[in-house]
């Protein structure tokens, strides 16, 4: 079963096109482009969406031809397209949609319409194999009740899972995403979007050459009685120490040495609280499998801490390759092969949703 999977939802244009053999569980990457607009956003230091739109308009075909060549692949040998219709920036995921609706009723194909955040959720269900390109994949290991850490630019949820495609929300941020948190205190320390990575590599040599915060910051909700998050407070204190520092110091921009010792704080207090709540709520559901999504687990950092928990806890972890953590084509078209029943026809309508929650709160 072949599926070509689109994703939009915000700066990466991205296809990519699998093979999946349910009967042993395989699954062949043949095409995978991801196109990403990093470059254009620094200048506006984030996503700006009418920016995204235009170059996902721009640059879909091209990566669209890319992927067939690579997988040497004709249209008429696709069984679907998946793409992604939501949550993410409306006008960016429309690109997509439309994209998609062409293409089916070009190829004469039916459309998977897929939730980006299942789709983070499932790039950790694939493992790889001794053949290149050839993953297989893990529903069936999963024990379960299971639980979901969702850490993207827009997302920080906890999600109760009974089955794959049963998701309930039992606890989510209640201001910034994390990744959102990373992005702004980058901005506040003068550095590029998006910031996450390079609080990441700065927060990695802080460790490494012993270097501390000039203070303390805060872990918010860390022992607060549910599973939400809070990470706007986190964002503020780091702009008012640098405000502080800077005033301290003449006016003169943080030294890089400060700047590592705050990234490697604000680092360490989002794991700090990111593993707190997962333990609180792997105690109170019987956890027993942990499923990681979402472009903030690329950070190696946060990997670590919830590979050491998931052996403490006595509880399965499935994460997702480093480079399958970001934004891909490759979770879509996973979710599009879990979702194949739900295959609509090319000329059926379907609608952006900037959000759209993966199932109801607990
Ligand atoms: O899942 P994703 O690619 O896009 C959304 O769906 O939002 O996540 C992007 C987010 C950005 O906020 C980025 O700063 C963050 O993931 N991110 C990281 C790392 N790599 C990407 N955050 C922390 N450490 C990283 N290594
Ligand atoms: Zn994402």
């Amino acid at each position: 079963m072949k599926i070509l999977g689109i994703e939009t939802s915000c700066d990466e244009t991205a296809i990519c096109l699998i093979e999946v053999d349910p009967t042993d569980e395989s699954v062949r990457i043949l095409g995978n482009t991801i196109h990403s607009q990093v470059p254009d956003h620094i200048p506006y230091g984030g996503v700006f969406p009418i920016l995204a739109k235009r170059e996902h308009e721009k640059n879909l075909p091209l990566v669209l031809e890319k992927t067939m060549l690579e997988a040497g692949a004709k249209p008429d040998k696709i069984d679907f397209i998946s793409v992604t219709t939501g949550p993410g920036l409306e006008p960016a995921l429309w690109t997509g949609i439309i994209f998609a609706q062409a293409l089916a009723q070009k190829w004469n194909k039916k459309i998977v319409p897929a939730h980006h955040m299942e789709g983070h959720i499932l790039a950790a269900l694939i493992a790889e194999t001794n053949t290149k390109n050839t993953y297989r994949l893990l529903e069936s290991e999963i024990a379960y009740p299971a639980l979901s850490l969702l850490i993207s630019g827009g997302h920080t949820q906890l999600i109760h899972i009974n089955k794959l495609g049963s998701y309930k929300i039992a606890g989510e941020t209640r201001d910034d995403a994390v990744g959102e948190c990373f992005d702004k205190v980058a901005r506040t320390l003068g550095l590029e979007y998006p910031g996450g990575p390079k609080i990441s590599k700065l927060a990695a040599e802080a460790r490494a050459e012993g270097i501390q915060s000039p203070e303390p910051l805060p872990r918010p909700m860390l022992t607060s009685d549910d599973l939400d998050f809070s990470f706007s407070g986190l964002k503020t204190a780091v702009l008012y120490l640098a405000q502080k520092l800077v005033a301290e110091n003449a006016g003169k921009p943080l030294a890089e040495k400060i700047i590592k010792g705050i990234a490697r704080e604000v680092e360490d207090a989002v794991t700090d609280v990111l593993l707190a709540k997962v333990r609180k709520a792997i105690e109170l559901y019987g956890i027993q499998s942990i499923i990681v999504g979402g472009g903030v687990i690329a950070n190696k950092n946060i990997r670590m801490h919830l590979e050491q928990l998931a052996t403490e806890c006595s509880a399965k972890l499935f994460i997702p390759q480093i480079d399958h953590s970001t934004d891909n084509g490759l979770m879509i078209a996973l979710t599009g092969y879990f979702n194949r029943e739900k295959a609509v026809d090319a000329n059926t309508t379907l609608k952006a949703k900037g959000t759209l929650p993966l199932g109801p709160r607990i």
